[in-house]
């Protein structure tokens, strides 16, 4: 019984710390972001008065195209979901 509870406890945590290893490899929006999307514009476009991205559909869909074509980011779909979240949470705020 006693070895029972010992080899539950091992399970268990291994469960969760391959969970935390997941978490901490998402892909960083900042830094993708930094790398590949300020050769045309600054950040400044993203809080223009006249910002044209007006909601987080926008968003995505700018995003997608800005980084499939000038940027040839190539990124995938998880690399480029961290990069609307990233402009999201620090400018749009939809
Ligand atoms: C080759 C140049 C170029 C690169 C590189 C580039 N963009 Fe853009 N981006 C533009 C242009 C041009 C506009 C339109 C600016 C305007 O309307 O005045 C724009 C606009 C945007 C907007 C909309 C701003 C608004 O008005 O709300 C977003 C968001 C954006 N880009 C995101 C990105 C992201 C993310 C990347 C990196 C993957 C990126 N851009 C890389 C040229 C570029």
């Amino acid at each position: 019984m006693k070895h029972h509870l010992a080899l539950l406890l091992a399970s268990t945590f291994v469960t969760t710390s391959a969970l935390a290893a997941e978490k901490t490899s998402a892909p960083d929006g900042q830094k993708l972001h930094d790398a590949k999307c300020l050769g045309c514009h600054k950040t400044e476009v993203y809080t223009r008065a006249d910002h044209r991205v007006q909601s987080l559909q926008a968003l995505s869909h700018q995003v997608e195209n800005c980084m499939k074509g000038p940027a040839e980011a190539n990124w995938n779909a998880a690399e480029t979901k961290a990069v609307v979240d990233y402009l999201n949470t620090k400018f749009y705020r939809f």
